[in-house]
């Protein structure tokens, strides 16, 4: 199916390879594995915002903004994807963040802040007002004759979602065969853009989630308003039913970004087995549920499953000083 997607700016390198994790798959005695190299999608612009922003760009700069307005905790991969295009494209930034400021920068938070980011610090109850917040932000910004463009958590919303519906696009012309794909979930936009792009394009392997906090009934009812709102935004009529929203319960631990013994040790056996360097916010949570569900005999051995890793190597060297005993 020929589809036509809005206005983007190539950023991203892309596509990304498709790798299989022999040791892993050879361990676990189960289903092929392979993973999806979107950690590789640059290296200060890594993981899977990057493709959501491509289009966010193009959409900002077809509004003549100058400024990226977006919001996420202290150390949101999503929201340092944002600033360093930004600084790339001449645009400034403001950052609404939920968090103190640290007696040091590390990790994404010192990337922000490196590309010139202006940075809001919010305390958890003033980040639950951060639409008002960002809006009051557009609107000084209007006062002074310039042009604010807001992002919401993730760049989840209908233009970022396309990011996702051209990857499965992508995977459709690298792997046709697969029976399945794995992704962590956090705001739910890539999960809702492969979730589309499966429909639009007609994709054979079941689309599995799995949920870094909250749980399943909130996910499945998140994604499910993510689609309708992209139907709606882009005058679509994708059709679903709720149970085709398939979402994997019970890995997301103590949640939002808290972790513990098990994600740094899944973190720990990736890195040795494959060379492969998670994180402990998303991807490692989304890995160890793919391990434990393997064991659970979820897939079969004649599968081929595809992890999407989807970044946060930021992250991961922010939380360093919790990750002990290696
Ligand atoms: C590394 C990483 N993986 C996965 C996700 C989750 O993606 P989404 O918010 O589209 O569900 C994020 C989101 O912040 C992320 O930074």
């Amino acid at each position: 199916m020929n589809i036509e997607y809005p206005k983007r700016i190539p950023i991203a390198n892309l596509p990304t390879k498709i790798e299989r994790l022999n040791t892993l798959s050879k361990i676990l005695d189960g289903p092929d594995i392979y993973i999806k190299r979107d950690d590789l999608t640059g290296c200060v612009t890594s993981g899977n915002k990057i493709r959501k922003l491509e289009f966010v760009l193009a959409d900002a700069l077809d509004h003549n903004a100058d400024t990226l307005i977006t919001c996420g905790w202290i150390n949101s991969n999503h929201v340092r994807a944002t600033a360093v295009v930004a600084a790339k494209f001449g645009l400034q930034s403001i950052l609404v963040l939920r968090g103190k400021e640290p007696p040091i920068l590390q990790g994404n938070l010192f990337l922000d802040k490196l590309v010139g980011a202006e940075i809001r610090y919010l305390s958890p109850m003033e980040y639950e007002k951060r639409k008002e917040i960002m809006e009051d932000i557009v609107d000084s910004l209007r006062k002074k004759n310039r042009v604010g463009y807001s992002i919401p958590t993730g760049a989840t919303y209908p233009t970022g979602v396309w990011g996702y519906i051209m990857a499965a696009e992508e995977i459709k012309d690298q792997m046709p065969d697969l029976d399945a794909i794995i992704t962590p979930v956090g705001s739910g936009g890539t999960y809702a853009g492969l979730f589309i792009g499966k429909k639009l394009f007609n994709l054979k392997p079941t689309i599995y989630g799995i949920n870094v906090e909250r749980d399943k009934e909130y996910y499945k009812r998140r994604i499910a308003s993510v689609i309708e709102e992209w139907n709606k935004s882009f005058n679509q009529s994708i059709s679903f039913s709720p149970e085709e929203i398939e979402i994997i319960d019970g890995y997301q631990g103590k949640g939002y970004s808290e972790f513990g013994e098990e994600e740094i040790d899944v973190i720990k056996r990736l890195a040795r087995l494959e060379g492969i360097i998670l994180d402990p916010v998303y991807t490692g949570k989304a890995m160890r549920g793919l391990i434990q569900e393997i064991r659970n005999n979820r897939f079969n051995r004649k599968e081929k499953i595809l992890f999407i890793h989807t970044g946060g190597i930021f992250g991961l060297l922010s939380r360093i000083q919790e990750i002990r005993n290696l």
